[in-house]
This record gives C-alpha cells, structure tokens and sequence, in this order.
C-alpha cells in the first residue's frame, strides 16, 4: 500500500512549516529581488545575512538569505509544539542514527539541527525572537503584500520513502499523483501539518533537492499585481510559470525565480484540511488539469530545475515517468 492512514499521535509535534535559509552570492541584489519587488519586510540585515518575513509573521523569520559563493539551500524550518517536543525529536533522530546537534542560530531559542532519512537538512525549534505584527500596517505593504511562507517543495528519489518518513512524523496526506502503472506508483505528495493543502511536498526527480518555497498572499488580486509589477521594472526574466490556477490544491500561483535562480510560488486560495478523516484526492500523472486546472502544462524547467542542498549528494529519482511538459 504505497498510501496509508495518517498518524494522528506522533512521536513529537510539529506546527507547521517555518522558514528557509538559502546561500545566496550578492545580498543588495537579493533585497532588491525580496524586498523591494516582491515586497517582503527585512526584520535584520547583517554584513553576511537578510533577515526576511511576512506581513503577517511575528516570528523575527521565515527566509533567511545568507551570502554564500553559490546558491544553495542549508536549512529546512519547522515550529514545534513545545520544548518538550524538542527534546522527543532529538531522541527520535538519535534513534534512528540520524545527526543530532544544537547548534547557536540568531534570533531562536534552542535549534535542533539534524537531516531526513534522505539527507535533506532539518532545523527544529519551538522558541524565535517576535517582531511586531505589520499586519494592519497596511501603508508598509508593498509589492506582492506577501503575509507569510506556507510551505516547502522538494525534489526527492524516492517519493515512497520521503512520503513514508513523514506520515511517521504526523505529516498527512492531502493529495497525490500516481503514475497508470500496476502496481501504481507514487509520483508526488501533499502533506500538512497546519491544516492546508501542504506544509511539505516532494516529486519525483532527481534528489534531494529543494524544488520551491511557497509564500502566501492575501488573494489573486496580489499574485496579478506582482506580474505587472516584476514585467515592468527589470524581473521578467525572473517570471517562470502562471499566473494560474493549480489543479492540486486550487491554489492561484505564479513561480518566479531569484536572481540566484532560488524558486519562489506566490500562493493562494487553497482549503482547510484539518479533518482527522480527510480523504486524500487521487490524481494521475498524465492528467492535464493536474498541473493547472486550466489545463496549461508547466516549462521544462520547472521539472529539470532546483536548489540542491549544501553538502547533500544527489541521486537519480526511481521513477521515470514523465508528467506532461510544456514545448
Ligand atoms: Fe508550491
């Protein structure tokens, strides 16, 4: 059975996806990106690090924008429910001989720093420092008046075992894509923690590697906004796939892409999932409004193309399917 029932009591609670950090080669280039065209407020800025948040987040951070000599990705966030939690999650890694340390890490309490069964590079914490809610202060929003991160996408070799590792952790399945094989194979998957669509995803591809972070805004009016907005002051390059609508989830999207090619989703307007019998919806990989309800396939790039993580060997994906692609 490639899909199973979820685990509702987990061996420790994670709220929700919560930040990213990503090496990035010029800082002013990426604030120009971030801030000033997307719109995202800088809570901190240091010689080596951009501090990045959401209208709406009190947490100090949710994109954590490092300096480095190349693009990569180095840490995927979650929020536990509690410090007891951190410490249920430690062992659990322990456990399982995956890496455990606590390192210092600015603006948050106590950090677990370890990796998922397939390497990908986790931070857990329950504790970060708060900034002050901008939410109603409404003259400060700017560009894409992004209000938070909702979720993390990645390329994985083996969707089974990425999917398998996390319904452990209490992640639950919303969607999927199998291909039209016998047995049928999982090709991706939706899970949450939060009560929408996805706090975490994965495709098949080769892997790991983070294949997008998705912000939320506040509706489509937003997401229209930000194509007018990145069209006529020097990003259109940097525009990769919509406006549209996702089949999978409903959201209204648009991929556009930093200038260290880091993929961003302006995201909307998906449904609550909070429902401990929520059935997950099925969808096949040769389904054409899978991708976009409207029936647009997505670039070539957009399935060839990802941030790898910093020091994480890459493997080839197990399936060779090939979902529908753009000419
Ligand atoms: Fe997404």
């Amino acid at each position: 059975m490639p899909v199973r029932p979820p685990v509702l009591d987990p061996p420790f609670r994670i709220v929700r996806a919560s930040h990213i950090e990503l090496g990035v080669r010029d800082l002013a280039r990426s604030r120009a990106f971030y801030v000033d065209c997307l719109g995202l407020l800088a809570t901190n800025e240091t010689a080596d690090a951009l501090y990045l948040r959401g209208v709406e987040e009190r947490n100090h951070h949710s994109i954590v924008l490092r300096k480095a000599r190349g693009p990569a990705a180095t840490a995927l966030g979650f929020k536990l429910a509690s410090e007891d939690d951190l410490d249920r999650a430690a062992a659990w890694f322990g456990a399982r001989n995956l890496p455990v340390s606590f390192p210092e890490v600015p603006y948050q309490g106590r950090t677990l720093r370890t990796a998922d069964a397939l390497g990908m590079p986790l931070e857990l914490y329950f504790k970060m420092d708060q900034a002050p809610s901008m939410l109603q202060r409404y003259a400060a929003h700017q560009g894409a008046r992004i209000q938070r991160i909702d979720h993390l996408n990645c390329f994985t070799p083996d969707v089974q075992a990425s999917y398998d590792f996390y319904a452990d952790l209490g992640f639950r399945l919303t969607e999927y894509t199998e291909t039209e094989d016998t047995p049928a194979k999982l090709w991706a998957v939706w899970m949450h923690r939060k009560g929408n669509v996805h706090d975490l995803a994965f495709t098949n591809g080769l892997g790991p590697r983070l294949h997008h972070f998705g912000v939320w805004t506040a509706g489509a009016l937003d997401i229209l906004h930000i194509c007018d907005v990145m069209a006529t002051s020097g990003w259109l390059a940097n525009m990769e796939r919509g406006p549209g609508r996702h089949g999978i989830s409903n959201a209204f999207f648009l991929y556009v892409r930093d200038p260290d090619g880091h993929r961003i989703e302006l995201f909307t307007s998906d449904y609550l999932t909070v429902d401990p019998d929520l059935e997950p919806i099925r969808w096949t990989l040769r389904d054409p409004q899978r991708q976009t309800l409207w029936g647009h396939p997505a670039p070539k790039s957009w399935f060839d193309e990802g941030t790898e993580f910093a020091g994480v060997p890459l493997r080839e994906p197990a399936l060779a399917a090939q979902p529908i692609v753009a000419r």
